[in-house]
């Protein structure tokens, strides 16, 4: 039988948050402080930054207040100038002075099932004594940390004992493996890594530092390694080089000094991935990151004292580092973090983690809803769920049949869904609901308070209801500030299309209502189960391979991961191309990226098809292999590659 969702989702009708919810939403007590009666007022009176953004900074702690909101130069935003800052003392020390102090700032669940509850107080003690034990290793306001943990509780502690000393961290997904890693801390300059012994998952063992040793053997500024001791497993310490973490913590002082910074002072380095095969190195600074990141999740997320907030994401990614460290701290919530795989040792692992420690916020992606919804409806049963009152999703556009199961099952029909669409360079939330907006289930609805955003065609001509790239109007607090070392690169992929417009590579459509519905990227990026892959990142693995002349790499749909990989290959000549090198290859691109690169499958062919000048031409690649017709190919150098691509797939 048809419930009412089904109806107002067939009739494509908007769907009204509870009343409840609205008239107690932190949101809409900011707007009655402010006399703003509607959402539509809101979103109007945001527009002017100057007034909004200053109100919004108040709520945070300064050494000195700003005297100017923001210095526009385009394509460099400079936020809150003039004031003094630290993220770390937002985050961490200011709750010394408050009831904050002995709540629990982290619920951490190993995935063995080993538990640590870590107060605010703790935190700060921990955070300390790292921060005193990285000076005593010489490390200094601006020099670059590499970070290369799992979801493990020093991996916070890490980030913000970095943050309070103005050391720039720079973590790399543990995911990632030797060649990942190595190309990120070399291109960061890191003095300093810090790692642990080993990590679990799904029920074995995960070499961590193994892989860190490897990565060093050529990763000349490293000069000291940190290593936390996690599975207690049997690695080799180097001599000289490596330290462990409970020793070199163990007899610091529990107080140490927090630097008063400018807002503009690196926080840290994440490496994103892009269209060619280099990562880019997005820079991030203190003050407006806080500013944007404290008050979307604030708002999008209706954080309260008494909620208990779970970001299933890892800390390697944006979202981690945004909205399970920053933000969350800032706002002195209590959170959950999990170590391991969301399924293990059974498909209700998360259920149970939400009916254990009572969460009332839940946010993750797509994919892992479609991989849950796969795993069937007597999982979220088993559980009580009832504690849940928001629910949110990242990372990919959300299709109607995972929000229908999503908003069905995990929220029983009773949580709002926020569909947030950011990205690694944007830092917060920027296109998103309120507790306060009619949703549209399939679209993020609207740019935020403070936000502006539009659909261009390629002249920049606004367009509404019709497809084009999306794009930012106007800057904002949590704006990257540049690709490390690459200003170029910066002015070039993200301002170089439309003067003073920020291009975010999305592809999207603005409907009459002016909600929008971001279909996926417009450039050659995968996104796979949610993460970022570039697909010549995968090329250069592959071609890094003996037997390899080229490689020519595509996203092709999947049901549960949005998309998957799929490479042509071409071999060296004599070189049999079979099962067996297929998965050499396969293993090959893991040991070199992260199993998160691993093909799906592979296609030998004798060529691929390529422009006059050598470019490789995977749109045409992509068609062929997904059944669509190519288009014009008659500017190729080899159209006869095309038939073959057809004959491989
Ligand atoms: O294509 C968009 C997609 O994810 C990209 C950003 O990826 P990353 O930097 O890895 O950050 C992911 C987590 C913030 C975007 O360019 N994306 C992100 N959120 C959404 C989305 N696509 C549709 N809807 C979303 N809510």
């Amino acid at each position: 039988m048809a419930t009412t969702l089904d109806v107002l989702l067939k009739e494509q009708r908007v769907f009204n948050p509870p009343k409840g919810l609205v008239e107690k939403s932190n949101i809409k007590q900011w707007m009655d402080k402010h006399g703003i009666g509607s959402y539509e007022e809101l979103l109007e009176k945001s527009q002017d930054l100057d007034w909004y953004w200053d109100e919004v900074a108040k709520e945070l702690e300064w050494f000195r207040p700003w005297s100017k909101v923001l210095e526009w130069a385009p394509p460099y935003a400079k936020w809150f100038v003039g004031g003094k800052f630290n993220i770390t003392y937002n985050a961490v020390d200011r709750h010394m002075k408050t009831k904050n102090k002995d709540k629990i700032a982290y619920i951490w669940e190993g995935e063995p099932g080993d538990v640590r509850n870590i107060t605010y107080a703790q935190l700060y003690e921990e955070v300390n004594r790292l921060a005193n034990a990285l000076k005593s290793l010489g490390v200094k306001r601006g020099d670059r940390v590499g970070i290369y943990l799992p979801m493990i509780p020093e991996l916070p502690i890490a980030m913000l004992a970095c943050a309070k000393m103005g050391a720039v961290h720079s973590v790399v997904f543990s995911g990632f493996s030797v060649k990942g890693l190595q190309d990120r801390i070399n291109d960061a300059g890191a003095k300093i890594l810090i790692t642990c012994d080993e990590t679990y998952r799904r029920g074995g063992i995960v070499p961590i530092k193994k892989n860190a040793d490897e990565a060093l053997e050529n990763a000349p500024t490293v000069e000291k390694m940190i290593v936390v001791r996690r599975t207690g497993g049997n690695v080799a310490m180097k001599p000289g080089r490596d330290i462990w973490w409970g020793e070199i913590t163990k007899t610091q002082p529990t107080e140490a000094k927090t630097e008063e910074l400018d807002p503009e002072d690196l926080i840290y380095i994440l490496y994103t991935s892009g269209t060619t095969g280099k990562p880019k190195g997005i820079l991030h600074v203190h003050g407006g990151y806080a500013v944007a990141t404290y008050w979307t999740l604030k708002t999008v997320f209706d954080l309260k004292d008494d909620d208990v907030w779970w970001c299933a994401a890892d800390i390697g990614w944006v979202t981690g580092h945004s909205y399970i460290v920053y933000a969350p701290l800032m706002l002195g919530v209590t959170s959950v973090m999990y170590e391991g795989a969301p399924a293990f040792p059974e498909p209700d692992r998360w259920w149970e983690i939400i009916e254990k420690y009572n969460v009332s916020v839940f946010y993750t992606s797509p994919t892992s809803i479609r991989a849950h919804m796969r795993m069937g409806d007597e999982w979220p049963k088993k559980r009580n769920m009832s504690t849940l009152r928001l629910l949110g999703s990242v990372g990919e556009p959300i299709n109607p049949e995972a929000w229908v199961w999503y908003y069905k099952n995990i929220g029983a029909e009773r949580c709002p869904i926020m569909d947030t669409w950011w990205q690694t360079e944007t830092g917060s939330f920027c296109i998103s609901p309120l507790p306060i907006t009619p949703l549209k289930p399939g679209s993020a609805t609207k740019p935020l308070p403070g936000y502006s955003a539009d659909v261009f065609d390629d002249r920049g001509n606004s367009l509404t209801n019709a497809g084009g790239s999306v794009v930012l109007l106007s800057p904002w607090p949590a704006m990257l500030r540049g690709i490390y070392k690459d200003p170029e690169r910066y002015q070039n992929t993200y301002w170089g299309k439309y003067p003073a417009i920020y291009l975010t590579g999305d592809m999207g459509r603005k409907d009459e209502d002016g909600y929008f519905w971001v279909q996926g990227r417009a450039d050659d990026i995968l996104k796979v189960a949610g993460h970022r892959i570039g697909n010549s990142e995968i090329e250069s693995a592959l071609v890094s391979h003996a037997k390899v002349a080229e490689a020519a790499v595509i996203g092709k749909p999947h049901e549960v991961k949005g998309e998957s990989i799929v490479a042509f290959v071409v071999t060296k000549q004599g070189i049999a191309a079979d099962e067996a090198l297929k998965k050499e290859l396969k293993e090959h691109v893991s040991r070199e990226i992260g199993k998160i690169a691993r093909p799906d499958e592979i296609l030998f062919v004798p060529d691929v098809p390529k422009t006059r000048s050598g470019k490789i031409m995977r749109r045409i690649i992509k068609a062929v292999a997904i059944g669509e017709v190519p288009g014009d190919i008659s500017t190729l150098a080899n159209p006869e590659a095309v038939e073959e691509i057809k004959r491989a797939k």
